[in-house]
């Protein structure tokens, strides 16, 4: 768990309701749903009338199970025993194969001795921590079983882990499918920057503030820049990354959805659908790339072996396990793109990702223009630093505005400051897992931090090009930039072409 300020808190608790979390004997339900839910209950937001169902495709002994779930909060400084057992005490756990109807007839049973034992009302949150492979099958089954059948009054919701679809057409399949059984109102597609108190923040920072807004357009924006940047590599997810890649793994999904609410216009309320309506246009006036574009403006890298900070001296992506040795896996990606949109036309957005990078960073960076001519005369124009606001999304979670000042003296020097903003110093730090704030939200029915279907096909639209493009001429040259380092030359050339260079701290 890492260290930020706590999500939610001061609300009333959620309804009661069970959670039945498929695929949990993975590695999510212990060490972030539990952990979450655990930090709810702490917070008071856990439903009084409460109980968990896991199931997985391993025969576990209840007693280990327990005993896993239980190592990863011993260690939180807020651990209370009796709290966390009496969690414990509501979970549940039974072995299924998700392919076959006779695991949902004993589902439902499960189900109906929660509801009797904790009185959970009926209503029921699925959480689908399985194989994206699986998705389809396991709604398509619910609901052959009527497990998903609301009726008097009580809910039925599903959510649905990334990544959804790995390309536009499966995206668009599998939306068809679940919605072939579930309402959009049941369907929350999770991404889990969305449970970043920070990158909330930016709707907060954006609307809740007067003085920045009249100036977050292209008549003072230069450009934009948004980097999320790993120090981590694969580790041992090769099975998945090998299809994936950087690009389908973070830009459609994160990557996406900080730019959105950096970019989108004033919702007409708070309302989900609101906000979701105004995230969605802004994906849908990115400037579509053509294939010309692509060549131009998106840059792929690989990391080969190198020295990363807190880590040492780290193997090249393909010595890492499971990795083919000639894999042409990108691990880090940048794009440039355009909003044609009034606010924006003209405002470059460049867009950055990768693993095994120089630090461990995502923040969103807003370039000023430069002032319009320069009064101090001795002073070289080169001298006098444009504003940036700097929105750190961790994990130095704060926000800072660098501006010029006069550096004390008899002459006039220009110097810049930055006036920084720290959540931990402002709010404390309490350790969350950044699912809190989502489990509850779902356990509430507010679906404003979950990907509508519109957003996710449009996501996956933009990127189909550098798909499309990527897959037909695979690149040569990996790997092309060492581990540690701030990512290939071409990146750097990228946004330099513009006059431009990326806050590489
Ligand atoms: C996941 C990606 O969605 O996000 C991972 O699949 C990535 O590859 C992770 O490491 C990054 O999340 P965070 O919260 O650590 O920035």
């Amino acid at each position: 768990m890492s260290d930020k300020p706590t999500p939610v808190s001061g609300g009333p608790p959620a309804g009661p309701c069970a959670m039945v979390i498929f695929g949990a004997s993975g590695d999510l339900t212990r060490r972030k749903l539990l952990p979450a839910l655990y930090n709810l209950d702490l917070e008071g937001l856990l439903p009084e009338r409460f109980a968990v169902i896991g199931t997985g495709t391993r025969e576990l002994d209840m007693e280990a199970y327990r005993e896993a779930l239980s190592q990863e909060v011993i260690g939180h400084e807020r651990f209370d025993q009796d709290r966390w057992h009496a969690l414990l005490d509501r979970v549940d756990y039974f072995p299924s194969d998700l392919t076959d109807p006779a695991s949902y007839t004993r589902l439902a049973q499960e189900l109906e001795k929660a509801e009797k034992e904790h009185e959970t009302g009926g209503n029921v949150l699925f959480y689908l921590s399985i194989p994206p492979s699986l998705f389809g099958t396991v709604v398509k089954n619910l609901g052959d079983a009527g497990l998903v059948r609301e009726e008097n009054g009580r809910w039925r919701r599903v959510v649905i882990e990334k990544p959804f679809g790995h390309d536009l057409a499966s995206a668009k399949a599998l939306n068809e499918e679940v919605r072939h059984v579930l309402a959009e109102r049941q369907i929350y597609r999770i991404d889990h920057y969305l449970g970043k108190e920070t990158v909330q923040n930016i709707l907060v920072f954006r609307f809740a503030n007067g003085i920045f807004e009249p100036v977050w357009n292209r008549r003072y924006v230069d450009h934009v820049q948004i980097t999320v940047a790993e120090e981590l590599g694969v580790e041992h997810r090769a099975r998945y990354y090998e299809e994936a890649g950087a690009l389908r793994d973070m830009v459609p999904n994160h990557l996406f959805q900080l730019l959105s609410l950096v970019a989108m216009e004033p919702p007409s309320s708070f309302d989900a659908d609101a906000v979701r309506d105004e995230k969605g246009k802004v994906l849908r006036a990115i400037q579509p790339l053509s294939p010309e574009d692509v060549l131009s403006r998106a840059v792929r890298g690989q990391y080969g072996p190198g020295k990363v900070l807190d880590v040492g001296d780290v193997p090249a992506y393909r010595d890492e396990e499971g990795v083919a040795p000639n894999s042409e896996i990108e691990t880090f990606v940048a794009l440039k793109l355009g909003i044609d949109s009034w606010r924006w036309a003209g405002v470059p957005f460049y867009l950055r990702t990768g693993k095994r990078l120089a630090s461990r960073l995502t923040e969103v960076v807003i370039q000023f223009k430069s002032v319009p001519f320069l009064l101090f005369r001795d002073t070289p124009i080169e001298h006098v630093s444009r504003n940036q606001l700097v929105l750190r999304i961790q994990p130095d979670e704060g926000i800072s505005l660098r501006f010029g000042a006069k550096v004390p003296g008899p002459s006039v020097q220009l110097g810049s400051v930055d006036m920084d903003f720290r959540y931990a110093d402002t709010f404390g730090a309490k350790p969350t897992t950044g699912y809190e704030t989502l489990l509850y939200d779902c356990m509430l029915g507010d679906q404003t931090l979950f990907q509508r279907a519109d957003s996710v096909e449009l996501g996956w639209s933009v990127i189909q090009p550098v798909i499309d493009v990527w897959r037909a001429l695979p690149e040569r040259g990996f790997p092309n930039y060492a581990s540690g380092s701030w990512g290939p030359e071409d990146a750097e050339a990228l946004i330099a072409r513009d006059g431009c260079a990326w806050r590489n701290p």
